[in-house]
């Protein structure tokens, strides 16, 4: 077995957008592991918007980073040598393995730790559909939205990681339309063909206002926003009765200061049309992940959810796979194979693209 390893460390906390210099590969041992302790072999890297965030200190719900701390990151990895009862040696489990090809956790709430179920599905689908990314899409459409048959449903960022999974769990909940916004029209054509839309909007070049008022003349009943700013103003301007909006995100203001958010002028539509408008945060769904990685792997044996994978090959591009995210070039759950010889009891472990 080899006895070194690479990981990427914090090389300077990001100003603006994050940039490749803020990061460091460096090369070092492969940790032992005390009682208590589990080694995971890193299978795949997730990459999500969230760690901008942590590199600057702007969650609340992570320890802080310091420069020279190893990157914090989810994916799935496998149990490689345990002295932990929880874990046996094979188990694929979910946790915070940071940007590295090995990594030690113990049986700590810090990790979220979640080990896979559904092991006859891919084990990539744990960083997307059957991950974070699913669990988020599904609480966001049935636990906040409480999606009904009949209802006429928007996304924004509807071809990312979460985006690209919860337009079929609208439709799989009963939406009657189901309508994406993405960026471009490679994207927009990927909503329409690949993810179960119904329509797209482009919201790089369409008129926005416009579209909205064509592709829901009788309102909207649902939205799944993702992105935040003016485009939640334009939707709110056009709800229901009863709508309901699920603020899962809102990365338009990501990168701007907070005296250059949008201030909604809609805001009162909330009030004048009885609507309601939540945000949430899945690590506070923990309890109910089991539940929610049944739901979605039984959707994906009935064909109502077909998981759209971006993978990209090798721990050297993990942080430009995070750069480019804020530039949009990932269509579905963005990911890194960090382990190219997989061995997950026979799963089909290649990437679809
Ligand atoms: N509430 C929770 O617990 C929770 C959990 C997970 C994720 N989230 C949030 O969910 C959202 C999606 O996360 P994800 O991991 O699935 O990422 P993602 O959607 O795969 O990637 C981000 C996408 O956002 C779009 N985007 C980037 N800058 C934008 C801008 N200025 N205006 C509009 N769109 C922009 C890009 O798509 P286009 O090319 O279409 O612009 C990009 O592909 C994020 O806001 C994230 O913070 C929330």
């Amino acid at each position: 077995m080899t006895t070194m390893m690479k990981q990427w460390v914090m090389a300077s906390r990001p100003v603006g957008l994050v940039k490749s210099t803020d990061f460091r590969l460096e090369e070092v041992p492969i940790p032992e592991i005390r009682e208590g302790q589990v080694l995971l072999k890193t299978l795949y890297l997730g990459v999500a918007p969230v760690v901008m965030r942590y590199m600057t200190n702007e969650t609340d719900f992570e320890r802080p980073m310091n420069v020279g701390d190893v990157m914090i990151g989810r994916g799935i990895g496998q149990v490689v040598e345990s002295k932990c009862s929880a874990y046996k040696v094979g188990d694929i489990l979910q946790t915070k393995l940071g940007w590295r090809e090995y990594s030690v956790i113990e049986d700590d709430p810090y990790y979220l730790t979640y080990k896979m179920r559904n092991t006859d599905l891919r084990a990539s689908y744990g960083v997307g559909a059957l991950g974070l990314n699913g669990f988020t899409a599904l609480v966001g459409m049935r636990e906040i939205c409480q999606v009904n048959p009949g209802d006429k449903v928007l996304v924004s960022a509807a071809a990312g990681g979460v985006g690209s999974l919860a337009g079929y769990i609208a439709k799989a909940l009963g939406a009657s339309q189901v309508v994406g916004i993405a960026g471009g029209e490679k994207k927009c054509q990927m909503l329409t063909t690949q993810l179960g839309y119904e329509n797209a909007i482009d919201y790089k070049s369409d008129d926005i206002p416009e579209k909205l008022d064509q592709y829901f003349p009788n309102g909207i009943d649902v939205f799944f926003d993702n992105v935040g700013g003016e485009l939640l103003d334009h939707v709110l301007g056009r709800i229901n009765r009863r709508a309901r909006i699920a603020i899962c995100g809102r990365i338009s203001e990501y990168l701007i200061p907070p005296d250059e958010y949008h201030r909604p002028r809609n805001l009162y539509r909330i009030g004048l049309k009885d609507a309601k408008m939540q945000g949430f945060f899945i690590y506070d769904y923990k309890k109910r992940y089991a539940e929610y990685e049944d739901q979605i792997a039984e959707w994906i044996r009935e064909a109502k959810l077909h998981p759209l994978e971006d993978i990209e090959e090798g721990i050297e591009c993990m942080p430009g796979a995070l750069i480019s995210l804020y530039e949009g070039t990932n269509g579905g759950v963005r990911m890194v194979r960090i382990d190219t010889n997989i061995d997950t009891d026979g799963n089909d472990n290649k990437p679809h693209r």
